[in-house]
């Protein structure tokens, strides 16, 4: 199971194992960062769980759809790091990933 290096809006890291198969926002709510509001569930419609990505794993991440990348267009605090958590499933190659979520818009 990968480790995944969870960030809050404060600075506080938490290391969790992942199952693979997940998404990364399922990862990051059941951990309890409920910071993430993943309002939409996942369907890339809300845009409420925006992470910042380890730049380390850019490589190792799917394609950006064009849906993420206009809903990322409507934060304030993107940046080139910037994904849509729930577009990103996990698996063995994101082990020792930090993720920090991003502030809210
Ligand atoms: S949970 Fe809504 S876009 Fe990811």
């Amino acid at each position: 199971m990968p480790v995944i290096n969870i960030v809050n809006r404060e600075g506080a890291s938490k290391k969790v194992d992942a199952a693979t198969g997940a998404s990364l926002m399922e990862v990051i709510r059941d951990e309890g960062f409920d910071e993430l509001l993943a309002l939409c569930g996942g369907c890339c419609s809300c845009a409420t769980c925006h992470v910042h990505i380890d730049p380390a794993f850019a490589d190792k991440l799917p394609q950006m759809s064009d849906d993420e990348n206009d809903l990322l267009d409507s934060s304030d605090h993107r940046d080139e790091n910037s994904r849509l958590s729930c577009q990103i499933p996990l698996t063995a190659e994101l082990d020792g990933m930090t993720v920090t979520i991003a502030a809210e818009d």
